[in-house]
């Protein structure tokens, strides 16, 4: 069992001993850790649908392949429901195109093996019924002040997924009545993804959503003249906020307009190739019953849906734009890149990626999704693009083996400090993806000149410096020299801000722990400097080790770790790793900046942000 045991902020460490980790979680109920995919009835059918349309619906995406493919939620939009409620206060379906009821569409949808999704409002009326007035006078669709019934009505139907809009509205309560619905969901008793749409992004959308709409309508053209937006517009706005996606939390850019009138072949290819690299959520909108197989190659590429549900979770983003020919990168678990390129000209164009400019030495395989072949070991590429039209590449980079370490082990038992981080192997903590944070935050921001130029944020703090800025996916690695066999009780101190942030350790590549919570600050949001310390147990075993520790939640901050035996930790560090690079005889590592392409540099060699070595 893990435990929280301790403030260490305060001068005493106060003891909480049986208090359970709070349970692991990615986004505020650990659901939809990666894109959502499925589909949705509003680009298509808008308020004209019924039960037995949504079945042929469920049906199709199962004997087209959708569903193997991964597109799971089968998602009803508005005007499902009735004008009025039901005796008791509750929603109910339309009597007349829905009459077996909501609960038994459900059922339906679940088995075939999909997920169910509906559709609500924070206000009075929901969009539909709010547009049109007129038909519907008094319409008691929308949800507001009846959270709990609704999301425990939703609950007892089975459905998996609501999307909740926006409309017959009070603006300053946005916040508040989107908080209402999400801790509603929570309490219903079954699990529900929370996707807001509200056509804009919100700070505080993160902690109480896994999805929100970060755009206005979508609709069936590249540049919009009318009142929806444009793909291209949509693709250029969603791009802002990249930095905000991860896993359980995703920018939604709304539907795909693919299959639908409006869009050429090339703009569909595009729509794609771009909700792929954004990890966006992928909807379809169309009227899947009669796909056209140009259309359904499209859906059920494998490598386009790879890219878009890599577990790393991050959204790809734009790193060059020359007139229009445009680079778009995304890191994938693995290691590898993926690449798009874009040509937002209304004329063919060649769009060129040297994979230099992407801190990549030498050659690389490259494996283009659309064409679905490997173009061989290259050093670039060069795509000729029509119109609007896109290439979507995955760079297959291989990682080396670790390279000896030269440093002293830290001895176990004993204190490890985090900022004594291996610097000899591939063990780079790739500290962000965030290019505004290319340069040593901790030697700017903090004041730490502590092994500057790694690329690691080491911050001077009161109690020594601490390792900070650390964000799912990375890590960093410790040679260890285990005294004994036994088990032994690790502790680490760490600090965050959010409540899903989470780490844990593994040594020689196997798991010693299960992931660990971080406690959250109770000072309150923004606070790094709370410290905690949480605690497992290990089974380690004698002889030296490279231990490596791994951010598995949201952001945060660690101190150090000790290892100690029969409750007995030492106070200090048994030994100070001596690994400075002079140690090590390397050139001290750099991270370098190339266009918008981070890389590390050390020992002459290069590694990306993951700790993968480039040729
Ligand atoms: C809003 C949403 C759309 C759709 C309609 C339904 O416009 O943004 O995606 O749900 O309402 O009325």
């Amino acid at each position: 069992m893990l435990q929280i045991v301790g403030k260490i902020s305060v001068a005493t460490t106060l003891v909480f001993f049986g208090l359970t980790a709070p349970a692991m979680a990615q986004s505020y109920n650990n659901l939809a850790l990666t894109p959502p995919m499925g589909w949705n009835s509003w680009n298509v059918f808008h308020e004209n649908i019924n039960e037995k349309q949504i079945q042929q619906i469920a049906d199709a995406m199962v004997s087209s392949g959708l569903k193997d493919a991964g597109y799971i939620y089968l998602n009803l939009d508005d005007n499902w429901m009735a004008k009025h409620r039901d005796a008791n206060g509750k929603l109910t379906h339309d009597p007349d195109r829905f009459s077996s009821g909501m609960k038994a569409l459900g059922d339906y949808i679940h088995s075939k093996g999909l997920k169910f999704g509906i559709y609500g409002d924070r206000g009075t009326r929901t969009c539909h019924h709010y547009n049109n007035s007129d038909q519907f006078p008094g319409s008691e669709s929308g949800s507001n002040g009846r959270e709990d019934l609704d999301a425990k009505t939703f609950a007892s139907w089975g459905v998996d997924y609501l999307k909740y809009d926006n409309c017959e509205s009070n603006p300053n309560t946005q916040e508040k009545d989107y908080t209402a619905m999400s801790k509603a969901l929570l309490n219903s008793g079954r699990d529900i993804v929370f996707s807001i749409c509200m056509w804009e992004y919100k700070e505080w959308m993160p902690k109480i959503a896994n999805l929100w709409r970060t755009t206005f309508d979508i609709g069936p053209a590249w540049i919009s003249t009318s009142w929806y937006r444009g793909v291209y517009q949509i693709i250029d706005d969603n791009n802002k906020y990249w930095q905000n996606a991860k896993p359980g939390n995703w920018n939604d850019p709304d539907m795909l307009e693919v299959g639908n009138n409006g869009l050429s072949y090339e703009e569909q290819k595009s729509q794609m190739t771009m909700w792929s690299i954004m990890a966006a959520p992928i909807m379809i909108s169309s009227d899947v019953r009669n796909m056209s197989n140009e259309v359904k190659e499209l859906y059920l590429n494998k490598e386009m849906i790879a890219i878009n549900q890599d577990s790393l979770g991050v959204q790809g983003h734009r790193i060059s734009d020359v007139d229009g020919k445009q680079v778009w990168t995304k890191p994938l678990r693995s290691g590898d890149i993926a690449v798009a390129l874009l040509n937002n000209n209304s004329s063919t164009q060649t769009v060129e990626c040297t994979f230099a400019d992407l801190g990549i030495e030498g050659e690389v395989e490259v494996y283009d999704a659309w064409q679905k072949k490997n173009l061989g070991a290259r050093t670039s590429v060069s795509a000729e693009l029509p119109a609007h039209g896109s290439a979507l590449l995955r760079l297959i980079i291989k990682p080396v083996p670790r390279k000896p370490f030269k440093g002293k082990a830290f001895a176990i038992p004993g204190k490890i400090e985090m900022e004594d981080f291996d610097i000899n192997g591939v063990g780079w903590g790739n500290t962000t993806y965030n290019e505004n944070d290319s340069e040593d935050h901790g030697a700017t921001e903090g004041g730490s000149s502590y092994r500057p130029g790694t690329g690691v944020d080491i911050y001077k703090k009161a109690t020594g410096y601490i390792v900070g800025y650390n964000q799912a996916g990375e890590w960093l690695e410790y040679s260890v020299k285990v005294a004994k066999t036994g088990t032994y009780t690790m502790s680490a101190a760490v600090a965050s801000a959010n409540s899903t942030s989470s780490f844990k350790l593994s040594m020689d590549g196997e798991d010693i722990t299960e992931e660990i919570a971080v406690p959250q600050a109770s000072s309150g949001e923004n606070n790094f400097d709370d410290y905690n310390e949480v605690e497992a147990t290990v089974n380690l075993t004698e002889g030296e080790h490279v231990l490596r520790w791994t951010v598995t939640g949201d952001w945060m901050d660690i101190d150090y770790i000790k290892f100690c035996t029969e409750g007995q930790c030492e106070a200090t560090s048994a030994i100070r790793q001596a690994n400075s690079a002079a140690v090590q005889n390397i050139t001290a590592p750099r991270l370098l900046k190339k266009g918008n392409a981070l890389f590390v540099e050390k020992g002459g060699m290069r590694f990306d942000l993951t700790g993968h070595r480039i040729k």
